[in-house]
């Protein structure tokens, strides 16, 4: 009888844990849908989310392309010489002060960019979609003696400077889109977050 009874202690005290444990995998796992519903998913990141960029490594006039939103972004380090030229430009620009909102608030000014060198744009001409090509050469034979650097979008001929600033007389109606960005660091930028300048 004691040693029934022994047993029945044993099994009763299995049963308690075995249930305990069952309910806590059961708690977890109703846990993990609620919590991962807060998180965005892969194809949400892709839509939308923020993306960063390390522009450590980026040379001077180097241009490098990422993806924001689907679309392709330049994020280019323009020297000291490209910069001197953009204002030599503006008396053969549509839109020289950027006064159509193309750009986000702390992007309009004569560079079109937060930090002079930095410049960050979408990669997309305003007249059909093509995307223009990076020309930072000065008077290439293909686009005359008057060129200083700029992009030129191979389409329908639509000329930009180093600024994305549209030239007068050609077919995009537009100077290129800005998208925000911020200075996460000095180093690093986030694209597709607007914020104040480091
Ligand atoms: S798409 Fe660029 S000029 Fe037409």
């Amino acid at each position: 009888m004691a040693e029934d009874a022994n047993v029945d202690q044993k099994k009763r005290r299995f049963l308690i844990g075995a249930t305990t444990a069952v309910g806590g995998i059961g708690a977890v796992a109703a846990a993990v849908p609620f919590a991962m519903s807060f998180w965005p998913s892969e194809r949400a990141k892709a839509a939308g989310a923020p993306i960063e960029v390390d522009i450590s490594k980026l040379e001077p006039g180097q241009k490098i392309n990422v993806e924001w939103r689907g679309k392709v972004v330049w994020v280019i380090n323009r020297t000291p010489e490209m910069l001197k030229a953009l204002p030599k430009l503006d008396p053969v620009l549509a839109d020289p002060a950027s006064n159509y909102s193309q750009q986000p608030a702390d992007c309009k000014n004569g560079h079109r960019s937060i930090k002079p060198e930095i410049f960050v744009a979408v990669g997309i001409c305003t007249h059909l979609g093509c995307s223009p090509t990076y020309r930072p050469e000065v008077a290439p034979p293909d686009l005359g003696a008057d060129w200083l650097g700029g992009f030129f979008c191979p389409c329908h001929q639509s000329k930009f400077d180093l600024a994305a600033r549209v030239y007068r007389g050609v077919p995009a109606p537009t100077n290129l889109v800005i998208p925000p960005y911020k200075y996460l660091s000095d180093i690093k930028i986030q694209v597709g977050a607007a914020g104040a300048a480091a």
